[in-house]
């Protein structure tokens, strides 16, 4: 059997999403074995993959980078004894196949040897099948090679990534992930969209405590959480305070759905007051190094600062380690918004309580998306898509934001440069008109097969109503449309 590839490292390898791979397989055009891919069938069925620096990945990596603010530079290098660690496990690979090639070479020159020996023996009918036996054998090494030409560049390049990054599985959901640079098993598992179970990411609660079941991690932080002598005989270790050496696979606890994560209140304070029109602005909250707020994308949390409190949509991802973000829309008779555009400032402490709501990504859906912002639905349409591209699921994303003619696209500038970024996100802004139904009309008309997608909108109740019910007319199927009001 030839090497075989994961989906995760198949996509990165091609430069496609994690989606358009799967697309693939689902549509019988992939072949598969026990969930991997073969090189060879991964460059027939993307026959265009330039086997040059991972552009698409890095690219998605910036962008990721630049949404969540964090120093790529810092944290693409892995630690050098990672580096001298993995780079053994490459070379012993790359050992052993030698010593593989280079048996196999003896093997078939001893066989040519042999058949030489027959060829040359009186027996005219055995003189016949050696030379015929001869011919195939030298027809069949000339073939092996020009089968692995084409794939070399593959291998090449899957070697690099294994020297970069580690792969993990996890067990029992079959998630994928990899490690890059210093991070923690729980930092990737996070930056990748995944919902594992934590608190303190600091080594206090345990919480991420998982099983390794195959190989090798390091510790890169001191934990005061106590492992058990059984435990750690077990295999069990802190995800939060290790990092991977190699490819790994671990037994971990994942939330499958909003009702797996417990409500939280934390204190965290005011990392950014940024106004983006004159009625709205961002509000940018961190917390505490030592507990994080754990929600899942497209949920609420109940903000408090001074006695004013109200619930806002957490605006980004999961994965952006300790930064939250929410839009605050200027409300009359709204005392939280007051507080926010009047006395709130920089360091403050806000309480977040949370999270509420069940407005999340099906993540286990093989569609595309199109994802529908009406006014200030963008705020839980923006966490959903930024987890949709931490997951890699959709093999394609379409977001229209429509807004009324009083309002407009505060985010414009980060949508756009979404659709710059990616190949397989595209972006319009709409202003509706005097009809709701004519902007959804429009959306809808873009996609000759639209019930190839999954349609998340989110805004005020006309719209999604309304949205609902042209659907309906066309028998678009009701399971796959996920509408949330926004009051
Ligand atoms: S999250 Fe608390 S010990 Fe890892």
């Amino acid at each position: 059997m030839p090497k075989l590839l994961t989906v995760s490292r198949a996509a990165r390898l091609v430069g496609v999403s994690r989606g358009a791979v799967q697309k693939k397989i689902q549509d019988g055009e992939l072949p598969t074995f026990e969930g991997q891919v073969t090189p060879v069938d991964l460059l027939r069925v993307f026959p265009d993959t330039e086997l040059k620096p991972d552009r698409e990945f890095e690219r998605v990596t910036s962008i990721k980078a630049h949404a969540y603010g964090k120093r790529v530079a810092e944290r693409t290098m892995p630690d050098p004894e990672i580096l001298s660690a993995r780079l053994q496990e490459v070379g012993g690979e790359l050992a052993d196949a030698k010593v593989a090639l280079k048996h196999y070479r003896t093997v078939f020159q001893q066989l040519q040897d042999q058949l030489d020996q027959i060829s040359h023996s009186t027996a005219q009918t055995r003189g016949e099948l050696a030379s015929q036996l001869r011919k195939w054998l030298s027809k069949a090494l000339d073939q092996s090679q020009s089968d692995i030409r084409p794939i070399q560049p593959l291998l090449l390049q899957d070697s690099m990534l294994t020297v970069m990054s580690a792969h993990v599985h996890l067990q029992p959901s079959g998630h994928e992930f990899f490690v890059e640079g210093k991070d923690s098993i729980l930092e990737a598992a996070l930056t990748a969209g995944l919902s594992l179970d934590y608190r303190c990411s600091n080594g206090n609660c345990g919480a991420c405590k998982a099983r390794i079941i195959s190989g090798d991690v390091k510790k890169i932080k001191n934990h005061d959480y106590v492992i058990t002598e059984a435990e750690k005989g077990m295999g069990y270790a802190l995800l939060c305070c290790h990092t991977a050496v190699t490819d790994l696979v671990v037994e971990a606890r994942e939330a499958s759905g909003a009702g797996d994560i417990p409500e939280q209140e934390i204190p965290a304070k005011v990392k950014g007051i940024e106004r983006l029109t004159e009625d709205m602005i961002q509000l940018s909250l961190q917390t505490p190094r030592t507990l994080r707020m754990r929600f899942l994308a497209g949920q609420l949390a109940e903000l408090r600062a001074g006695d004013a409190r109200k619930s806002y949509h957490m605006a980004s991802c999961p994965c952006d380690d300790r930064n939250i973000q929410f839009y605050v829309r200027k409300e009359t008779g709204n005392a939280f918004s007051d507080y926010v555009f009047g006395k709130l400032k920089k360091s403050e402490v806000v309480n977040i309580r949370g999270p509420f709501g069940d407005y999340i990504l099906n993540e286990d859906s093989p569609r595309s998306i199109v994802f529908i912002a009406w006014d200030d639905g963008f705020s839980p349409i923006n966490s959903l898509i930024e987890h949709a591209m931490a997951l890699e699921i959709a093999e394609r994303m379409h977001l229209y934001w429509i807004v009324s003619k009083d309002k407009q696209h505060y985010r414009d500038n980060q949508c756009r440069a979404w659709a710059d970024a990616l190949d397989n996100f595209s972006y319009e802004p709409l202003v509706a008109g005097s009809h709701a139904r004519d902007a959804l009309n429009h959306v809808f008309r873009q996609h000759r097969q639209l019930e190839d997608y999954d349609i998340y909108i989110a805004g005020p109740e006309a719209a999604v109503t309304g949205a609902r019910q042209i659907l309906d007319n066309r028998a678009f199927p009701a399971a796959q449309v996920f509408g949330y009001v926004v009051e």
